[in-house]
């Protein structure tokens, strides 16, 4: 009789266990294999004679000189100079610092690379608008690009007000 109730219970307990198990496996495993799409997985093209509108295109980094010869197509007023300014501080600060001096100024600095100081007079004679519209929109050796976050005249604006903070 002992022994009959030790196998009902053993039979019982490796129920449940098994049971247990199915239920750690599908809510480990589940997300994984629904239906999905992987980005990047499918390539669409584009259907004959569509024209990008509204964008410009970016140029990629690899072919920085094509980019640093584009001309600034926005006038440094004091409106671009706010938008910049705008921009600068959302999206810069916390690698460039304040005021773009670079170092450790920028608080995701004192973890990542330190920048270089963007006042700095050499450095700011030796960059075309181009250039550095092209850091912007395309990313740099380690720089993230924000391309995708801000628009290409966004990115001048933003060159605009490096240009403002130049050192005398
Ligand atoms: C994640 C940190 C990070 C952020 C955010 C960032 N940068 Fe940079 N940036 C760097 C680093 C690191 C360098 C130097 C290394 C390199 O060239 O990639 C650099 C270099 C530069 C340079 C120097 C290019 C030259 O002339 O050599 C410019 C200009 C610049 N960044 C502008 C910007 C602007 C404008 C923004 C905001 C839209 C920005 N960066 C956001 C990290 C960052």
């Amino acid at each position: 009789m002992k022994y009959v109730f030790l196998l009902v219970l053993l039979i019982v307990a490796s129920a449940g266990a098994l049971l247990a198990g199915v239920i750690a496996y599908r809510w480990l495993n589940n997300m994984t294999q629904t239906a999905k799409l992987v980005p990047g997985e499918r390539v669409f093209s584009m259907p004959s004679g569509v024209v990008a509108r509204g964008t410009t295109p970016i140029i990629p980094k690899e072919q920085r000189d094509v980019a640093a010869r584009l001309p600034n197509p926005i006038k440094a007023t004091e409106s671009s100079l706010a938008v910049g300014k705008q921009h600068y501080q959302t999206f810069c600060v916390p690698c460039h610092g304040p005021e773009a001096k670079g170092g450790v100024t920028g608080p995701v600095a004192t973890k990542f690379i330190p920048t270089p100081d963007l006042t700095n007079r050499d450095l700011q004679r030796q960059r075309t608008d181009g250039y550095w519209h092209s850091y912007i929109v395309a990313g740099g050796a380690v720089m993230p690009s924000y391309g995708e976050a801000l628009s290409s005249q966004e990115a001048w604006h933003i060159v605009n007000y490096l240009r403002s903070l130049a050192q005398k």
